[in-house]
């Protein structure tokens, strides 16, 4: 694959047609057309870090494959990473291994809730949150996020009313796709409003390492500290890392009872303790990858300035993100339809592909309120990102809009 490159190098492509991934490799099936610019699924094209590279390396070089156990020190590594990274204090003994973050959540629904409760979620939001409630046999509860000055905040007059019949909140913090990392006012309302209702918070914290240089991750821990209400948190290094292929995650539950009921519903999965990669991959990036999301989010904030300023004079208006290295970008003002269920009006994801040449993600696959937009992964070569530009450019060129400069 190369030669060893610097744990900062962001201009290799590890991922392209016919290695095996999906973002590459699915883009017929998903695009129609296997010559679009992928920039859909929530991985990285460069690969991961060096630090992670090596300590798999070394695994393999041992050929030791048998069943894994995480030891203490793979729990402190993530104790520690908490602590350094966001200032969360959490006893390592409150951290469970779990296979990815979205299994986890399938499981807290499982483990919390009864059949056919309500849980809620903020669309327009990471589309799997839709399925893995429905897939529980629960009801969704839509408390849909609410576009104030170009960026998302929270309906808490109506989460308040909807957190009366409904038994669990699925949070994402940082929000994907919109961007958000929400603030401690922000998630200390939801904690209050979610204990006088007696609904268990899950906060999905996967792209808690992924803010800008000039903001900040807020673990819901902290709001959820004084307001007495039931919460756990999971994340994975999947997404900081780019080993999500790797799979591998972890929760935190401080609350020795809910603990041991998540514990005992995860051990009726019959799991395991983890793939041995997962773990080695994990510690590494927790134990030596310190300074690796500063590094990353300095090039992703490079690569968002050039979109932002490709597309200042199209109708397109990139939502300003405070985390994740996802681009949601208000294409409304391009007055093309976008309806999921109908194949025949899809007018807006036919100009990405057709007359751009782009693999975005549809803004509707996020829910009714993602109707019109469009996602963009950032985390690409700076050179992909402007071949791209270049290719949107000429495409409103294409069709009277102004040429690209
Ligand atoms: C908010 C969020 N949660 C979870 C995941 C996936 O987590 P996992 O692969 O560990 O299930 C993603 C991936 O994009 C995500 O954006």
């Amino acid at each position: 694959m190369g030669a060893t490159m610097s744990p900062t190098d962001f201009t290799r492509l590890a991922q392209y047609a016919g290695s095996g991934c999906e973002k590459y490799d699915r883009r017929g099936e998903i695009f129609g057309r296997e010559d679009v610019i992928p920039l859909w699924v929530a991985d990285m094209d460069f690969p991961a870090p060096d630090f992670v590279t090596e300590a798999l390396s070394a695994r393999l070089a041992d050929g030791a494959f048998g069943y894994a156990k995480p030891d203490a020190e793979h729990f402190r590594a993530i104790a520690d990473w908490l602590c350094d990274q966001h200032g969360w204090h959490v006893c390592p003994n409150h951290i469970l291994p779990v296979p990815g973050v979205v299994p986890a959540i399938a499981m807290a629904i499982r483990a919390f809730t009864s059949p056919g409760a309500r849980v809620i979620i903020q669309p327009p939001v990471y589309f799997p949150f839709f399925q893995v409630v429905r897939d529980q046999g629960r009801t969704l509860q839509e408390n849909p996020l609410v576009e104030t000055d170009g960026r998302y905040e929270m309906d808490f007059d109506a989460l308040a009313e909807q957190a009366r019949d409904a038994e669990m909140l699925l949070l994402c913090n940082p929000h994907n796709p919109g961007g958000r990392a929400w603030s401690i006012e922000e998630l200390e309302q939801v904690a209050a409003i979610c204990a006088r209702h007696e609904v268990m918070v899950i906060s999905d914290e996967i792209h808690m390492d992924l803010t800008y240089p000039e903001v900040a991750h807020t673990p819901f821990a902290h709001a959820a500290g004084h307001a007495g209400v039931r919460w756990m948190t999971v994340s994975a290094p999947g997404k900081t890392f780019n080993t999500a292929g790797i799979g591998g995650g972890f929760a935190v539950i401080v609350d020795s009872t809910q603990r041991d009921t998540f514990g005992r519903e995860r051990r009726g999965m019959h799991l395991g303790e983890g793939s041995v990669f997962g773990l080695v991959a994990m510690k590494a990036a927790y134990t030596e990858g310190g300074d690796w999301p500063a590094e990353l989010m300095t090039h992703i904030a490079h690569n968002r300035d050039r979109v932002v300023a490709a597309v200042a004079d199209l109708p397109i208006e990139p939502m300003w993100p405070e985390s994740t290295y996802l681009l949601w970008l208000d294409c409304r003002g391009m007055g093309l339809s976008d309806a999921e269920r109908d194949p025949g009006d899809i007018a807006l994801q036919r100009f990405f592909i057709d007359e751009a040449g782009l693999g975005l993600s549809q803004g509707i696959i996020f829910g009714e309120a993602g109707r019109g937009f469009m996602r963009i992964n950032l985390a690409t070569p700076t050179r992909v990102i402007d071949r791209a530009m270049q290719q949107l450019r000429a495409a409103f060129g294409k069709q009277g809009g102004r040429a690209p400069s």
